[in-house]
């Protein structure tokens, strides 16, 4: 398969990256964080979550994220809903787009949002009504696609079927999350390539954390497979509650930088990029999680 010329990078940062974020982020840091990944240009931005702020108090702040991001034209600012109440929640705050998310694994999804996976596609349904009343896309997640923290191994037809209900139900894209980052290439494409035989290889994403140093390798398989949409997170912010040990997802500068050595166009400006790393690194007080970002700017 060739390769693509372009591809669609998701910004997961302000909400994978920050959800999991022990010291308190205050809303303006959120805002601006989400400010200046737009100028370097990003075109979708996960800005916040709808969850349970008992479960995950860095959200807690939703609604006020959404109403005081500058919304720039052509940026897409989705937000993760696990229910009917979040996701009513996210329209009253003025989201266009929210994001489900349903596992591969059954004691994830437990842990995670204490339900069954049957059940919390079952939870999506009403969900899925009311966004097609008020015209809102729906993008669907499966975490767990190439290992579980509780069950390890995990079946590419268990990830093939959840991935093809999401679709059936509505979700425009189905982002595949190594929730774990234990995925390596070769399963990686199998993965897909189970996926891809139930659900159109331009609807999926790969989503990789980057526990085990895996998830550019795992990008570049993927994008051999047919995949041209990644999600990232600005200086590779983040981990998962619910998931012992997860590091943040793959950065966004990494990224960037592997598409450009591959002359594939991602829109995005790895100088702004670079810059935003540095001011929400030293925002969080540390390093940038980023080699990319640690090589240019110390040049
Ligand atoms: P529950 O306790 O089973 O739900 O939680 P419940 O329906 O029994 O409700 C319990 C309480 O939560 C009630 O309040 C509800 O009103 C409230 P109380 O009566 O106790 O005061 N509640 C809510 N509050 C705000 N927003 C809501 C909401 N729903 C119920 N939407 C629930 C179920 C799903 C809510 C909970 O388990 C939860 O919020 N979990 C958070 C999960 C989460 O955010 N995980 C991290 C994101 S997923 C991820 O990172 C993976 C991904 O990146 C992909 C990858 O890497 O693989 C996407
Ligand atoms: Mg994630």
């Amino acid at each position: 398969m060739s390769l693509p010329e372009q591809v669609r990078i998701v910004e997961v940062g302000p909400r994978d990256g920050l959800q999991n974020e022990k010291q308190r982020v205050d809303t303006d840091t959120k805002v601006e964080l989400i400010a200046r990944l737009g100028k370097a240009g990003l075109k979708a931005i996960e800005a916040t979550s709808f969850v349970s702020p008992k479960w995950v108090p860095q959200m807690a702040d939703n609604a006020e994220v959404m109403a005081r991001i500058v919304r720039l034209p052509g940026v897409a600012y989705p937000v993760l809903t696990p229910n009917l109440k979040g996701f009513e929640a996210a329209l009253a705050a003025g989201a266009e787009e929210v994001a489900v998310f349903a596992a591969a694994s059954e004691s994830f999804s437990q842990k995670n949002i204490n339900c069954s996976i049957a059940e919390s596609l079952q939870r999506f349904e009403p969900l899925m009504a009311a966004a097609g009343a008020a015209g809102v896309r729906v993008r669907g997640y499966v975490s767990c696609v190439l290992g579980c923290p509780y069950e390890g191994a995990i079946e590419p037809a268990a990830v093939a079927d959840v991935a093809a209900t999401l679709a059936q139900m509505g979700c425009y894209e189905i982002s595949l999350g190594d929730t774990i980052g234990t995925g390596t290439p070769g399963k990686t494409r199998r993965m897909i390539e189970a996926v891809a035989a139930r659900v159109p290889v331009e609807r999926l994403a790969g989503h990789y954390h980057d526990t085990y140093g895996m998830a550019i390798a795992n990008i570049a398989a993927s994008l051999e497979a047919g995949v041209a949409v990644f999600d990232a997170s600005i200086s590779g912010l983040g981990g998962c509650p619910y998931a012992k040990g997860a590091s943040g997802n793959v950065a966004t500068e990494e990224v960037v930088y592997l598409m450009r050595g591959m002359g594939i166009d991602t829109g995005i400006d790895l100088a702004e990029l670079i810059a935003c790393s540095l001011w929400i690194s030293e925002r969080l007080g540390r390093a940038p999680g980023s080699r990319v970002t640690r090589a240019l700017s110390s040049r």
